[in-house]
């Protein structure tokens, strides 16, 4: 398809296209190809997905807001230059500072280019310090955005050090601060790093990231890679949402993801789920007011940054991170628990031996999460599971229903065929004493947000019954 040249629309039309673009998570100009698409019938093309990996959050929420985006020295810095316009896609004006580190990466030139504005790097600036030029970009800004920040600059913030311009202004926001944490594994595993990032996480700090994936370094992968930038846009607009918050005051916990059982240190049991319902569930209750935390198994998916997530990998450590936050209000449990574990883990790499059968593979059943939070002394007001079935969808929500103590149970068709399991859309059934709702099929982030809805009615309902 040709390229498409948005400046030269007029501003109505630009506006109009810019907030349907942030809708659908998408640029402008992929917007404005979807459309032609849609209007001539040409079928998508890979290239430009009909689906977001991500969907953003409803437009607007970075509407004329200001951000302070602070890059620092890392490679991931490439992306910023992405990350300036997705944010500047959705109406923030975006204030750049880059540490000395960052310049080795990327240039001011291009930076300042897509931010249209100066790029702020110089603590001892004459002009700017004048008028304490520090302080007057801490207190302009809505947001401070550090992407990538390093693990070096996660170390400065966690000791309150300012020796230069991006630290300085840290020490005198108030407003909201998300940092996009890129390093490579072993620095992120660093107990140093563990650490800081606690120490940050307390004092406030909101984190989106990092995520799974290959490394810059050759033959390098694992947990450190820096949030892809629709993701960050979503989840400062998800901070900087200033919508109706029906759940404020009420606590929820998610579970999210699948488990990995060990078999011995190097294999496990696992199953396909991505977790993409689950976050976006947690996301969801937070945007609605909920102190939500997520307690996430394994995922290639980043940390929503709106709410606490508590990374787990096996059932039983699962259940003990749940139980470890009641009491709630509020529990959705929609992660993929593995129904059994191997009997006993190996302690050492289990060999195989040649001329020998296969070991067996013994298993143990696994604790159900979601029947013991609805059978607990401490059972949390709403108890929300999910059924993915793949045969007699209602008949078996049902039963769990009962089974489970839950009151709602979400079910959905995971059958191949419906390509639901680690897809972006759903279609589910919501399952509760007093009938079944059928909803359409969307994606997961509506999903996400429908049940939300849904929840924070279910709390006005009893807020109106008076009990
Ligand atoms: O029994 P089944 O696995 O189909 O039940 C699914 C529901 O139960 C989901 O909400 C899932 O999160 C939860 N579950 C659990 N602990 C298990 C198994 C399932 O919390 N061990």
């Amino acid at each position: 398809m040709a390229s498409i040249t948005i400046r030269n629309l007029d501003d109505e039309t630009k506006q109009l296209l810019r907030e349907r673009a942030a809708r659908h998570g998408r640029s402008m100009e992929e917007e404005v190809r979807h459309m032609l698409r849609h209007a001539t019938g040409a079928p998508a093309s890979s290239a430009t997905a009909e689906q977001p990996a991500i969907a953003a959050p409803p437009a607007g929420a970075l509407s004329g807001k200001r951000i302070l985006l602070v890059i620092t020295g890392g490679i991931a810095a490439y992306k910023s230059l992405d990350l300036i316009r997705r944010l500047r896609e959705r109406g923030a004006g975006v204030r750049p500072v880059m540490t000395e580190a960052s310049k080795h990466f990327i240039s001011t030139l291009a930076v300042g280019a897509l931010a249209a504005d100066r790029v702020f790097d110089d603590l001892f600036s004459r002009e700017d310090e004048q008028d304490v030029g520090h302080i007057r970009l801490a207190r302009e800004a809505d947001l401070v955005l550090i992407a990538p920040a390093s693990a070096d600059f996660i170390g400065k913030m966690a000791l309150g050090i300012a020796n230069d311009l991006a630290s300085t202004i840290l020490l005198a926001a108030s407003c909201p601060v998300l940092i996009a944490p890129a390093m490579n594994p072993s620095m992120w595993r660093h107990p140093a790093v563990r650490r800081n990032v606690e120490t940050v996480r307390r004092d406030g700090v909101r984190l989106i990231g990092p995520m799974r994936g290959e490394m810059a370094e050759s033959g390098e992968a694992g947990l450190g890679r820096m949030a892809e930038p629709l993701e960050i846009a979503a989840a400062a607009e998800a901070l900087l949402d200033d919508g109706p918050k029906p759940l404020t005051g009420r606590r929820a916990i998610v579970t999210s993801g699948p488990t990995h059982e060990p078999i011995d240190p190097v294999r496990y049991i696992a199953n396909r789920s991505s977790g993409k319902q689950g976050h976006a569930i947690a996301a969801a209750l937070a945007r609605l007011g909920a102190d939500v935390t997520l307690i996430s198994g394994p995922v290639a998916i980043s940390d929503p940054g709106n709410v606490t997530t508590i990374q787990v990998e096996s059932a039983r450590e699962m259940l003990a991170a749940v139980e470890g936050q009641l009491p709630a209000d509020i529990a959705v449990m929609v992660a993929a628990v593995a129904d059994w574990r191997a009997a006993g883990q190996a302690d050492e790499k289990i060999k195989k031996q040649p001329g020998e059968a296969p070991p067996p593979l013994l298993l143990t059943e696994n604790p159900d999460i979601l029947k013991t939070v609805g059978h607990h002394e401490k059972r949390p007001a709403l108890v929300v599971g999910f059924a993915a079935e793949t045969q007699n969808l209602e008949d078996n929500a049902r039963a769990k229903l009962q089974r489970k103590g839950a009151d709602w149970i979400v079910a959905n068709d995971v059958s191949p065929d419906t390509g639901i399991m680690g897809g972006d859309h759903n279609r589910v059934r919501i399952v509760s004493q007093s009938g079944i709702e059928d909803w359409p099929r969307m994606d997961k982030q509506s999903v996400a947000d429908r049940l939300a809805l849904a929840i924070a009615k279910s709390f006005e309902d009893i807020n109106a019954s008076g009990s």
